[in-house]
């Protein structure tokens, strides 16, 4: 791709469309909140200084490395505060595991936005889901990048991830922010989605969506760290696509009936609030040849919106199975996110695993919907693409506790049975991962965060992955809450 052209395809994204306009401002604190929100708002200090965690159990000989997390953390500055909760500025978490015990600290990604806002000790930035009315034009992507959403270990290099824009290079001991990243002059500042895909031979696939432009940017690079080929493709419409899925072939595409109206974006309205629910159409699945990415086939799911994709695997006969964690609708996204910040139970559509067959021969599709509230789905990364039966994911299973999830569950996709642990009401799970145990061929460790607001203390709970009902092997504590996060990823040392 030249240069020139990928410029026009971000100053699509950058600078018309992206106008600040009238939103909304709400401050913190005056009214009395419910106990969750204690999630919703800023971190105890801007860096989260070196902390070894309150133990109960005894954590495995064998788990040796640094769990990374990201999340939207810094919510208020000055006497502003983000109405959506995607919108915050990322802090990125390592817990050290070392020697039976388990160090924290913490860090703000220090992205141009985050440092000059800190400076303003205002947002002044269009976000996500707030757009301030005094908010700055923004010339591209990048400089409304809260690098908030995931972190990654990859080639030698710690990489924390927002999707509209670039990925962030932390130093992965003291998560000091390096350098935008660029993976080649010419991709420099193009949207790199939050959710790459490392495969079974180290190669990372990603993709990123050009808002307005109707482009899907591809990535694959190497196991080094080298770009062996990037390119844009075009769609139709700007669908919100935040994950994909791949198979040793293929990658999977689903794009939701919720996509950007330019107009609006025009409008001033923030980025979530430029889109339309289409409820009427269908939910399409892109399938697109790995080795030939002009090879596409298209599918139609009914309409629904997601966010996550566990797992995606294909047998010999050209049949692709993959979960994803469906809703029936945006309104997690639009409202309920909005509500959360509120502290206000907005009631959604939530989100359900669903089991999709995909016959790429017949080109037949059909799926599965289980009747468990999940999200968060995770597998053994060992099975990234491929035959996987363990899906690991958040579940709900008290609706009058708060609006999140409060266990973690495992689901066998081929036979259908499950196991799940309940933290119990007064504690809001999070995202947990799978760390393999290099002895053992499919055993593993699960590992998660978890918020206790009764108790208003942060949790890091070890378990064994086939044996979740027992409960934690081990549990750490932080003596205050962080913010509720999204995405994180293990490190093994060595
Ligand atoms: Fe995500």
């Amino acid at each position: 791709m030249q240069r020139r052209e990928f410029m026009q395809l971000l100053g699509l994204a950058g600078t018309g469309l992206l106008l600040p306009g009238v939103g909304t401002h709400a401050r913190a604190g005056g009214t009395t909140m419910p106990d969750w929100h204690v999630g919703f708002r800023n971190p105890p200090a801007r860096e989260l200084h070196t902390r070894t965690l309150r133990m109960e159990g005894r954590l495995p000989k064998d788990l040796a490395g640094t769990f990374y997390r990201n999340g939207p953390a810094r919510h208020e500055l000055g006497d502003r505060r983000y109405s959506h909760w995607f919108d915050g500025d990322g802090m990125v978490h390592a817990y050290h595991f070392h020697d039976g015990r388990i160090r924290h600290h913490a860090r703000f990604v220090k992205t141009p936005k985050y440092t000059q806002e800190t400076c303003a000790n205002a947002f002044h930035r269009p976000a996500f889901g707030t757009v301030f009315a005094d908010a700055e034009p923004v010339a591209h992507a990048d400089a409304m990048n809260a690098a908030n959403i995931n972190v990654l270990p990859f080639a030698d290099r710690l990489l924390a991830l927002w999707e509209g824009g670039s990925a962030w290079d932390l130093d992965p001991q003291t998560l000091a922010t390096g350098d935008r990243v660029a993976w080649s002059e010419e991709m420099a500042g193009a949207p790199f989605s939050a959710h790459p895909a490392v495969d079974v031979d180290g190669t990372l696939w990603n993709f990123g969506l050009v808002p307005g432009a109707g482009k899907l940017v591809l990535y694959e690079i190497a196991p080094s760290g080298k770009l062996r080929r990037a390119e844009a493709l075009d769609l139709d419409a700007s669908p919100m696509v935040h994950d994909f899925a791949i198979t040793h072939r293929h990658l999977v595409f689903l794009l939701p009936p919720f996509r950007l109206d330019p107009e609006r974006f025009g409008e001033g309205k923030s980025f979530v609030d430029s889109h339309r629910w289409y409820g009427d159409e269908p939910m399409g699945v892109l399938v697109i040849d790995k080795r030939d990415w002009s090879r596409r086939r298209w599918f139609e799911l009914p309409a629904g919106f997601h966010f996550h994709i566990g797992n995606a695997w294909e047998d010999g006969s050209g049949v692709i199975r993959f979960d994803y964690t469906r809703y029936d609708n945006a309104d997690f996204v639009t409202r309920a996110a909005r509500g959360l910040m509120r502290g206000e139970d907005v009631p959604y559509a939530g989100g359900h695993t669903a089991l999709v067959r995909l016959d790429l021969r017949s080109g037949g599709i059909d799926q599965s919907v289980l009747s468990e509230q999940t999200e968060f789905p995770r597998v053994d990364p060992r099975r990234t693409g491929m035959r996987y039966r363990h899906l690991y994911t958040t579940v709900r299973t008290d609706a009058a506790a708060h609006p999140l999830s409060n266990g973690i569950l495992r689901r066998d996709v081929e036979s259908g049975t499950t196991e799940q642990y309940d933290f119990g009401p007064g504690v809001i799970s999070e995202e947990h991962v799978f760390v393999p145990v290099t002895r053992g061929k499919d055993s593993g460790w699960l590992i998660g965060t978890a918020l206790d607001v009764e108790r208003r203390e942060s949790l890091l709970s070890v378990f064994r992955a086939d044996a979740l009902a027992d409960g934690p092997v081990a549990q750490g504590r932080l003596p205050y809450p962080v913010p509720l996060g999204f995405h994180g990823n293990w490190r093994s040392a060595g």
